[in-house]
């Protein structure tokens, strides 16, 4: 599980998921490529990392658009020579809304940043892994991924499909020594869980907590820590034989 001496680029870094990998790949020993469309949030990402000793850059992009995700790529070799780690992160949450009702500009929002962004990730980072002979990819997928998410078409479509990129991208690049794995968490506490639930039930949220937590067998949401640590794991030497997979990180939500 320690990272010393790699590169970690990671999407989403300022907020959430993405920011708790982050400060857990720096405190691992890795030197953080943080990307993010708030160039803000992924400095405070990059001065937290600093005020713990570690070694960070931050990156302003948007994971939609093509320019930006190979700006942001080279910009990390121009910066460190090498992606080591590289976690395919940042998504949005769309709106809730029946398949009936879903507004088709949202539904293109949400794949432009959750599928599409996943894939020019992979197609702009990859080269490099295959040139240096190694690295590890995680892409964020969900539970959402595995099975319907009600009120979600284009989420629950998005992370479907990038189980389908995952799959694909590994037994590609495996013959290189390059490995894609996907992780696919339940509810972790969040912004995005809370404007899930708000959007769910604007007069009580709590509710939809309740709800969630009730059917998950642990009886609670997970925190970003809790899925860091797995992001860690699959992208370090302990899960050398680990690739093409989709792991649940969900506290026996879809066990059951
Ligand atoms: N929170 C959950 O319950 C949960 C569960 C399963 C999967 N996920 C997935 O984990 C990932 C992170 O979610 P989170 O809960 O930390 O969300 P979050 O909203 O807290 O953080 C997401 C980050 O991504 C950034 N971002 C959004 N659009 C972007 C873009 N176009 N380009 C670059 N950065 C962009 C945001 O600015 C934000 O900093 C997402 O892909 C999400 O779908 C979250």
């Amino acid at each position: 599980m320690r990272h010393e001496g790699k590169v970690a680029l990671v999407t989403g870094a300022g907020n959430g998921i993405g920011k708790a990998a982050c400060l857990a790949y720096a405190a691992a020993g890795a030197t953080v490529f943080a990307v993010d469309i708030d160039g803000a949030a992924a400095h405070s990402t990059r001065n937290a990392i600093y005020a713990a000793g570690g070694e960070a850059q931050a990156y302003s992009a948007d994971v939609s658009q093509a320019d930006d995700v190979q700006a942001y790529v080279q910009n990390a070799i121009h910066q460190f020579g090498r992606i080591d780690c590289f976690f395919n992160n940042a998504g949005i949450e769309g709106v809730v809304a029946s398949t009936m009702e879903y507004p088709e500009d949202v539904f293109d929002r949400v794949m432009a940043i959750n599928l599409k962004g996943v894939f020019l990730g992979l197609k702009h980072v990859l080269p490099h892994m295959v040139k240096q002979a190694s690295g590890s990819v995680v892409n964020a997928s969900s539970v959402g991924g595995v099975v319907g998410a009600p009120g979600l078409c284009a989420y629950s479509a998005s992370k479907h499909a990038i189980i389908g990129l995952t799959r694909t991208a590994a037994a590609e690049v495996a013959q290189y020594g390059v490995r894609v794995n996907a992780i696919c968490p339940s509810a972790i506490q969040t912004r995005m869980i809370d404007s899930l639930a708000g959007m769910y039930a604007p007069d009580d949220p709590d509710s939809v907590r309740d709800q969630f937590v009730a059917r998950n067998p642990s009886r609670r949401y997970g925190l970003p820590e809790e899925v860091a640590r797995v992001v860690l794991f699959l992208t370090s030497e302990a899960a050398s034989f680990v690739n093409g997979e989709a792991l649940m990180i969900d506290g026996g939500r879809t066990a059951v």
